[in-house]
């Protein structure tokens, strides 16, 4: 089938085998032109990635291999294909990724399934028990709209809302590139509690224990969830909202979970990461406007990272870098700290002022914005001829 780009309310509904090839190939070449780091024996060597197949995550499990060297497994929620039905970008990634991998002479394996059903940490277990023994480090990367508990079989909804108060701003059509304004209503009767039950810390506690328990945690075991808190200007919708009460309980969970591995000399952090487009970033409103402003603004600064070289930084200059992990006051690890610098802020606050409801965007990066995003779904890649007929079985 010849497979196009279709987009529908900034979500894509389909994905290019060949370019999520391309796009999976880029991430590497750039990991293997890095240096080789001299301390590269301490980098974790058996490494889970849950939610490791797009985004932070896929991002997490690149750095691990290619960096560190490390065998790996990924958990995560895929759409395989079928003859005349495309995969997800997930799925392609995974694929093309964990050929490359076994190139590399690196382990390199995945369970598709519900990463909050018990189900399938059991076979999770029984997978790191039979070909890494015990795991140094695990990422928790998930962003999803819903999770059955796996006790009372109930099912949870997150959503993005404010909490109190009906939430007003500027944001962009990215389609068409015009500014309007997005209204968010609060979140009524129990949407607080379960954004909090699906994007908190229970499930990763979960994870964490029950690995643990099965002792599959190896001595200096790390594990890393990712946060995000951004500019005053979002607070309302998000980090005062219904997702930023489920990112307060994933950092709490982190101070309790160090604890609990002290027997293991463990510890777990949360990550709080820059702004970026994602599949889960792309759909939030007033999300596109801001990140096209940041990405204008860090690029002419020279402070731009996408996903790869984010958690490049994240393990090179944080997590591995050979002495304690640098935290905040809250024990959160900032890899945020050039988004929210001082003059990369007021220079997004200064264009977010120049934008005019029912006028093209102006002083913004929407071109960077909606490339990023056909190449996260693999489209947009010159090296891919996207009129030929492709099995999109076949990465
Ligand atoms: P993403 O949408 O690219 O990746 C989400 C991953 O979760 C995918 O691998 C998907 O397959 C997996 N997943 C979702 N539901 C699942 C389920 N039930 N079972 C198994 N796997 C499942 O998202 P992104 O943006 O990389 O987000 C990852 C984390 O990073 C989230 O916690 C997010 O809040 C955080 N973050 C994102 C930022 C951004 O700007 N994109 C900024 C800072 C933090």
């Amino acid at each position: 089938m010849i497979i196009k780009q279709k987009i529908m309310r900034n979500v894509s509904l389909t994905a290019h085998p060949a370019g999520c090839a391309a796009y999976v190939q880029e991430q590497l070449d750039y990991l293997k032109s890095q240096p080789l780091l001299e301390n590269r024996d301490s980098y974790p060597r058996r490494v889970l990635v849950i939610g490791g197949s797009t985004g932070y995550g896929l991002a997490s499990r690149m750095v691990a291999a290619v960096v560190g060297g490390a065998a790996s497994i990924n958990v995560s929620f895929e759409r395989e294909p079928a003859e005349n039905k495309v995969a997800t970008p997930g799925w392609y990634n995974t694929v093309a990724f964990e050929r490359e991998a076994k190139k590399m002479g690196l382990y390199a394996q995945s369970i598709f399934g519900d990463a909050f059903s018990t189900e399938i940490k059991e076979q999770t277990a029984e997978l790191v028990k039979q070909h890494l023994g015990q795991v140094d480090l695990i990422v928790y990367s998930l962003a999803s709209p819903m999770r059955i508990d796996p006790v009372t079989g109930q099912q949870y909804k997150s959503v993005l809302k404010p909490i109190g108060k009906t939430y007003s701003a500027l944001s962009v059509d990215v389609p068409s590139g015009i500014v309007e304004t997005a209204v968010i209503e609060p979140a009524e009767g129990t949407q607080v509690e379960e954004t909090v039950k699906v994007m908190g810390g229970e499930d990763w506690r979960l994870w964490i224990e029950f690995l643990f328990g099965k002792g599959l945690l190896a001595k200096g075991f790390k594990t890393v969830a990712y946060s995000y808190i951004g500019p005053e200007i979002t607070f309302p919708v998000y980090r005062e909202g219904t997702i930023g009460k489920a990112k307060e309980h994933l950092e709490r969970t982190a101070g309790e979970l160090t604890r609990n591995l002290s027997v293991i000399d463990g510890e777990a952090y949360v990550s709080v990461n820059k702004a970026l487009v994602t599949r889960a970033s792309a759909v939030i409103p007033v999300v596109p406007l801001y990140i096209a402003l940041l990405y204008k603004v860090m690029k002419e600064m020279g402070l731009h990272e996408e996903c790869t070289r984010q958690i490049h930084r994240l393990f090179t200059d944080r997590l591995y870098r050979g002495t304690a992990v640098p935290v905040d006051a809250e024990g959160r690890i900032r890899l945020d700290d050039w988004e929210m610098r001082p003059d990369v802020q007021a220079e997004v606050d200064r264009r977010w002022a120049m934008q005019k409801e029912g006028s093209p965007m102006v002083g913004g990066d929407l071109e960077g914005f909606k490339e990023e995003y056909d190449h996260i779904h693999g489209f947009g890649y010159a090296s891919v001829d996207y009129s030929v007929d492709v099995d999109p079985r076949e990465v």
